[in-house]
This record gives structure tokens, sequence and C-alpha cells, in this order.
């Protein structure tokens, strides 16, 4: 297995531009306008991989549709976080064949993290024999080439060679909003958490070079980008791999440095390598928002122990007061599995201290999935399901109760915020952030779409805040 990422060149991400083009002559002489529909799962970086295909695609001459019918090429984006996401998939995918059935001319490509595990990857070939193109993560560069080959020669490709991953630079985008962008700045997890399927599909942790990253905020502030996210799974390890090592701070720095009004935002840190530095950068640099997300896992040091987490909650509470002492107001956010293998329900009800003591302002919670090739797959796990859910009810009941609390003490301040959105309900007319990235329900003039505004706080429930524009 090749275990080194490698940079994809220049010359080659031009000829898949080339590809897109001799594509779009062909698409151009399609009686019908081509389009495409491109449907993603999972996180933030599924969605960024998706701003690409999107880029690709436009290139190739295709609009975009969420009609199955009216696409010529659907493609499927899968994660394969936990065992619910792609069951999802399996399910729209089985039905696809009857749309396919009617236009016998359409394509169907599945991508992302699911199809890089190599029991999917089988499955699909054996019993889903209607999907045309199956890439994983490492072969989004080349998504062109194969889609020429589909074009011209028909049959099927699989694209899912296990391997350490690559960059490339200069693929297109379509983003999808044009106030708020995720810009990936690594790829890949060298952690091996023990549950986590991540690495195996995602490959070793990689870093953007720092000037790619740079000109790229450079151009979304000049688009009028108000709200930057600087996507990785673990951000906290940039730069180790570069060839002159920088580490994240100093990227956090060089990205404030940016001219312009906008926030920076950044997810996943691990805490293991969340430092004071880390701390103190966000304390100084004004453009990043009070936020974190600080995924903890588990509130028991065996269970974190198991987990290959490689910290202890000791080490984590002492760097959540590091944090608060620089800044106050700092809103944190974490991430949960509940029913790891083998946690006892006294040890889980550590994870509830830990909510206690930091108090979050909002929680991503999981029960554990069992993922295929993961040491955690392969661990006694005795717990009933129904246990599960009761603890995973505790942990909920809990959380809302905090978030509750938490958002209630908004009421009667004024809070500078994004306005994000057009509200989706009729009683409000907008959306907007506040700086730590809570939800405000806004009533006011529209025009104030994508503008920093000051909003009076007048209401607030577990899961968001009201108020009006000041
Ligand atoms: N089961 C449940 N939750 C998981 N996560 C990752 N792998 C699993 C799994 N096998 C959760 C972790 C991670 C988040 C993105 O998804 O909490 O931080
Ligand atoms: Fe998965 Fe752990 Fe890597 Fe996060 S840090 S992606 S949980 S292996």
């Amino acid at each position: 297995m090749e275990r080194k990422t490698t940079q994809i060149s220049q010359a080659e991400v031009e000829r898949q531009l080339t590809l897109c083009d001799d594509i779009c002559r062909v698409t151009g002489q399609w009686a019908d306008k081509p389009l495409a529909l491109v449907d993603t799962y999972g996180c933030q970086q599924n969605e960024a991989d998706s701003e690409r295909i999107r880029g690709y695609l436009e290139r190739m001459g295709f609009g975009f549709t969420d009609d199955p019918e009216q696409a010529r090429i659907i493609v499927i984006n899968t994660c394969a976080i936990r065992e619910h996401a792609e069951q999802r998939v399996l399910g729209n995918v089985g039905a696809l064949v009857h749309t396919k059935r009617r236009h016998p001319e359409q394509l169907i490509c599945l991508c992302g993290c699911m199809v890089q595990e190599k029991h999917v990857a089988e499955k699909i070939r054996q019993s889903y024999r209607h999907v045309d193109l199956v890439f994983g993560p490492h072969a989004l560069w080349k998504f062109p080439e194969m889609v020429h080959t589909l074009l011209t020669q028909r049959g099927r490709i699989f694209s899912v060679a296990d391997e350490a991953g690559s960059i490339a630079e200069g693929i297109p985008t379509v983003r999808q909003d044009g106030i708020k962008a995720w810009v990936s700045i690594m790829y890949g997890c060298n952690n091996f958490c023990t549950y986590c399927i991540v690495p195996y599909v995602r490959g070793r942790e990689r870093s953007r070079a720092p000037e790619d990253i740079l000109e790229e905020v450079r151009g979304l502030v000049a688009q009028g980008y108000k709200d930057i996210t600087l996507l990785g799974q673990n951000v906290n390890s940039y730069g180790k791999d570069l060839p002159e090592p920088m580490d994240f701070s100093d990227l956090l720095s060089a990205v404030n440095d940016i001219p312009g009004e906008f926030l920076i935002r950044f997810m996943t840190s691990h805490p293991k390598d969340a430092t004071h530095k880390l701390f103190e950068t966000m304390a100084r640099c004004e453009k990043v928002a009070p936020v974190l997300h600080l995924p903890f896992q588990a509130g028991n040091d065996r269970i974190l122990k198991v987990m290959n987490r490689r910290h202890t909650i000791a080490d984590y509470l002492a760097k959540i007061r590091d944090l608060k002492s620089l800044i106050p107001d700092i809103v944190l956010t974490s991430d949960i599995i509940v029913g790891f293998p083998g946690e006892t329900t006294q040890e889980f009800e550590d994870t509830l201290k830990v909510l206690e003591e930091v108090r979050y302002d909002a929680l991503f919670t999981f029960i554990y999935s069992p993922r295929v090739g993961t040491p955690a797959a392969s661990m006694d796990d005795p717990m009933s399901r129904e246990e599960k859910l009761a603890n995973f009810n505790r942990l909920t009941a809990l959380q809302d109760a905090i978030s509750e609390e938490k958002h209630a003490a908004y009421i009667g301040k004024t809070v500078r915020c994004l306005v994000d959105a057009l509200s989706d309900d009729s009683r409000y007319d907008l959306t907007a952030r506040t700086p730590g990235n809570r939800l405000v329900r806004v009533v006011g003039d529209k025009s104030a779409l994508g503008q920093f505004k000051d909003v009076k706080i007048t209401g607030a429930n577990k899961w968001s805040l009201f108020g009006e524009l000041a």
C-alpha cells in the first residue's frame, strides 16, 4: 500500500480542465440542457468536496437541478461515519434504479468516504449495477477523466484504491452560499481513534501550502464572503508535514491579517493538540470568532484510553479553564459518543460531569456505531441498545437544560451578528449568527442580508435565539 502523500501537478489538473472543455463541447450538442444533481451527506469536508465536483461539472457545461428525473448525471457524495448515514445512502441509491430505467442514458456516480470502504465498494459492484462510477475521496481530482471515459466508452468505473492521499490545487468550485465559505486547509487524519473510520477512508494528514490557503481566502473576501471556516479533520496538527513547518496558530494569524470585514472559524480541533498558543492567538486575532468546537467524546479516562484519544479529562478541563481565562465569553461545543464498547453507566456519568463543569453552548451527540475494520468494532460490547438509549437521553436532557439557560442569558442584550439567510419561518424575516455561531431568528429589513448588524435579542429557547434588527 502506497503510504506517502502526493501533490497532484498543475499539469495534471490542467489536463482535467481540458477534458472538462472536451466534455462541454459534447454536452453543448445535446438536445436538452445538460443538468446535474449533486447530493451531499455528512460533514463540511464533504460539502467542500461537492463544491469542487460542482465546479468541474459547471466547466463541463452542466447546470444544476434537484430533480433526479431531469438530471443527466447524478453524483451522490457519501458519508461513512455512522451506520445510519450509510443506510440512508443505500436506500436512496437503490431507488435510482427506477429513475435510470426511465432514463437509460443517465450516469449515476457514487463518491465520498463510504465507497472508499472495501466491503461497500464490493456491495455496489455486485448489487447496485445501475451505478456507473464509484470513486473515493482520493480520486476526486480526476473526476473529469472518469466522466469522459464513461461518455465515450460506457461500462463501469471503480476508482477506490487505498492510498495515503494527495493534494490538488486549482480545481474550480461552485459554492453553495454567497456569505459563508469552507476552506480546506488540510486533508486526512493520523489519529486512529479506535471507533473512527475517517483515517482509513481519507488517508494521512496532509496540509495545503499556506500561500494557497491565503490566496483562496483573499479571493473569497474580495467576492464578499463574510464567514470563512478553515476545515480539517484535526486542524491543530496543520503544517507538521510542510517543507517549512508552520503551525495552525501562525496560519490563523496570517488569515487574520487579510484586510476586510469577515469572521474566521475553524474545525475540528483535537484536545491533545489544542495549545495555549492557539488560545492566545484566538484571543488576539479580532476576526477569529470566539467559539471553539473541542470534542472530548467521553468523560472517563479509561474509555478515553481505549478510544486512543491520548489525553485525560484533567488535561482537557485544564485547557478549557485556560481558554476561558483568556476569552471569558467563549462559546464552546463538543462531540460526544455514548455507548462506546464496554462503557458502563457509571463511566458514562463522568461525561455528564464534564457537561456540568464546562457548560457547553451546544453538543453533537452520537450513539456508538460499529465501523467495519476499526479496532472498536471487535471489542466486547455488552450494554443493551435500550440502556445506551437511556443514557443518551439523559445526556441530551442535561444539555438541553444548559443550552436553554445559556440562551436565556442573551435576552435583552444587543449582539453584532452576521445576517446569513432569509428565514424559512414566516414569523421571521431573516436568520443571523452571533459571533459564537448561535442561530438568531430575526425580524427586520431583508436588505440586511449578508451584513454584520446589531441585533437586539428578545427571546430564546434551547435551540435558538430570537431578536430584531436594532
Ligand atoms: N460511532 C458514533 N459516533 C462516531 N463519531 C465518529 N465515529 C463514530 C462512530 N463509530 C463521531 C465522533 C466524531 C464525530 C464527527 O462523529 O464524535 O467527533
Ligand atoms: Fe476520527 Fe479521531 Fe481523526 Fe477525528 S481525530 S477524524 S474522531 S480518528
